[in-house]
């Protein structure tokens, strides 16, 4: 079951700064959120960092892709001016600094695992590997007490990352990503021996989200842009979502 906030701040600070930065994950603290979802993937030396989009063009400038360029090149990229002049030298973040940014702010993370196209099992490893390592302490708590949320909790739309996320971490729980739920949903979070499944709010009715928390899973979605809305899914069991409107729903939105 869901043992992890209900409100989440969208690839760090929604639409209010720019996405996947620590200026956005301030923005996020800014406005009360002690929870984040953000996007790793790997660069060209495999280090894991906060991106998007495999390909340059959108949050950086340029041509090229994430994949080819090394930890170096992209810290030194800017992420923040393509969202407002005032974000303009806000690099791209490695995922290692955000781990010690959240951890040091009481900011509990879902880590959604975004594998540049070719690097899915890779990609899964590589980010379980160095939560693992940063979280040993909290994840031996965890075995103790399972109710802790103190540990991020992985997602992601590739199943193959989520397996390999697995392998390398069994004790840091996922949960996999889909935009519409597939007929052999069961069998494939038993598969992945996850504890949610995250879905597009768009895509989901309120007979399938009881079927989803009737078998024992958390049910989370993604992402959800008006207290209208929020208030919808969470009347049908919805246990949280992610919000790009910081502004508009509050960390402590309760939905009544
Ligand atoms: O993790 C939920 C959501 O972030 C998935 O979509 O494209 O915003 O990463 P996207
Ligand atoms: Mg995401």
């Amino acid at each position: 079951m869901w043992i992890y906030p209900k409100i989440i701040a969208h690839r760090g600070g929604g639409t209010l700064a720019p996405e996947n930065t620590l200026a956005g994950i301030r923005c996020g603290l800014a406005h009360g959120f002690h929870a984040v979802e953000f996007d790793v993937m790997l660069s060209a030396d495999r280090i894991p960092v906060l991106m998007h989009d495999p390909q340059f063009g959108r949050t950086v400038r340029g041509a090229g892709s994430v994949s080819e360029t090394t930890a170096r090149q992209l810290a030194a990229m800017d992420a923040g001016a393509w969202r407002d002049a005032r974000f303009a030298g806000e690099p791209v973040p490695m995922y290692e600094d955000v781990m010690n940014f959240c951890k040091s702010s009481n900011i509990w993370m879902n880590v959604e695992i975004k594998p540049a196209p070719g690097f899915d099992a890779e990609t899964g490893r590589v980010v379980a590997e160095r939560t693992r390592h940063l979280f040993s302490g909290e994840i031996a708590a965890r075995v103790r007490r399972i109710d802790d949320a103190t540990v991020p909790l992985f997602s992601s739309f590739s199943f193959d990352a989520l397996m390999a996320a697995r392998a390398a971490a069994p004790e840091i729980p996922r949960g996999y990503l889909v935009d519409v739920v597939p007929a052999d949903w069961r069998e494939q979070l038993r598969a992945l021996d996850a504890v949610a499944l995250h879905t597009n709010h768009k895509n989901l009715t309120p007979r399938l989200a009881g079927e989803i928390r009737q078998e024992g899973y958390g049910l989370f979605c993604y992402t959800v842009n008006t207290p209208e809305r929020a208030r919808e899914i969470l009347q049908w069991g919805v246990d949280a979502f992610c919000t790009d409107r910081i502004d508009l729903i509050g960390p402590d939105f309760a939905g009544t």
